[in-house]
């Protein structure tokens, strides 16, 4: 049976999730697509057009935003919908996460994004003492217009012949104050080991880099686990990388039923 899904955003993930799906058409079926930027210039608001969308659907799958999962979230859960999330630094918020995550009917799906091991630090979560995350990104992957003056100028200014800068060391709280947009992973960790206070998180500006770099470690009293994940920037938009989509798409096909299924 084709699975109904209705997209929430359409920018850089979700035209190429999109695109893939199409790929897809005998298990996915691509309903509707809801985003504000695109509605602005009709006659409906996103919160109208999501919600006659969701009637025909089995799986939303949001990515958009942290407001729009904030918004419109808690009633695609409550409808009955299932939700597919890659805007994981709203689950932070843990009033959120437990509406989301466990308040039902709807079930709510979290993308493994732009990372993988997730798995592995879910299985580990009762033994783990500390996970450090170190992601390297260019400067212009962090600016945003929301940054404190001092730290938009210098990332701004940051030229190759500069060398690497630390932006920011601390937890996964105060990481999301800063960079809302780049948090993903580090939530995406302290989601996986149920602990956000375990996380720490640090951000280092790189001007040669050509790359997202996140370097994990997971200190465990079962093991010592490393990864390194080196992505490619999305083309569209240099703050997410290309992973992200077909992480999303991967998930929408397992949920449609397509194998093989590690669990
Ligand atoms: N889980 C991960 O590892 C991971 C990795 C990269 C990006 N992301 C997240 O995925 C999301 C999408 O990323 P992107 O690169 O496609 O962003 P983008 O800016 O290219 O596109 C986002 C689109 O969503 C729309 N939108 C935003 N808020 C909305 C709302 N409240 N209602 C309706 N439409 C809304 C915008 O108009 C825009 O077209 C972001 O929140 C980003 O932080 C997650």
């Amino acid at each position: 049976m084709v699975m109904g899904v209705v997209l929430l955003g359409y920018g850089a993930i979700g035209r190429a999730v999109h695109r893939s799906l199409a790929e897809h058409h005998e298990d996915v079926e691509v309903l509707r697509i809801v985003d504000r930027a695109v509605l602005e210039s009709g006659a409906q608001n996103a919160a109208t057009a999501l919600s006659e969308a969701i009637a025909g659907a089995r799986l939303v799958v949001e990515c958009a935003s942290p407001a729009a999962v904030r918004s419109y979230g808690p009633g695609i859960i409550g409808s009955g919908t299932d939700l597919l999330v890659a805007s994981l630094g709203a689950l932070v918020d843990p009033r959120l996460a437990q509406r989301l995550l466990h308040d039902g009917p709807g079930r709510c799906y979290l993308s493994t994004g732009a990372i993988g091991g997730l798995d592995l630090i879910r299985a580990t979560a009762a033994t783990i003492q500390e996970i450090t995350l170190c992601t390297r990104k260019a400067p212009l992957a962090l600016l945003h217009p929301g940054l404190p003056e001092q730290l938009r100028a210098l990332l701004a200014g940051m030229r190759p012949e500069h060398g690497p800068e630390q932006v920011f060391s601390g937890s996964v709280a105060d990481a999301i104050h800063l960079f809302p947009s780049n948090i993903n992973v580090a939530a995406a960790l302290g989601l996986a080991a149920g602990n956000m206070d375990r996380v720490r998180v640090q951000i280092i500006a790189d001007p040669t880099a050509l790359s997202t770099t996140h370097g994990i470690n997971v200190h465990t009293t079962s093991g010592h686990y490393s990864f390194e994940i080196s992505n490619v920037p999305d083309p569209a938009n240099p703050a997410t990388s290309a992973l992200t989509a077909r992480s999303m798409v991967s998930g929408v096909l397992r949920l449609a039923g397509r194998g093989p299924h590690f669990i």
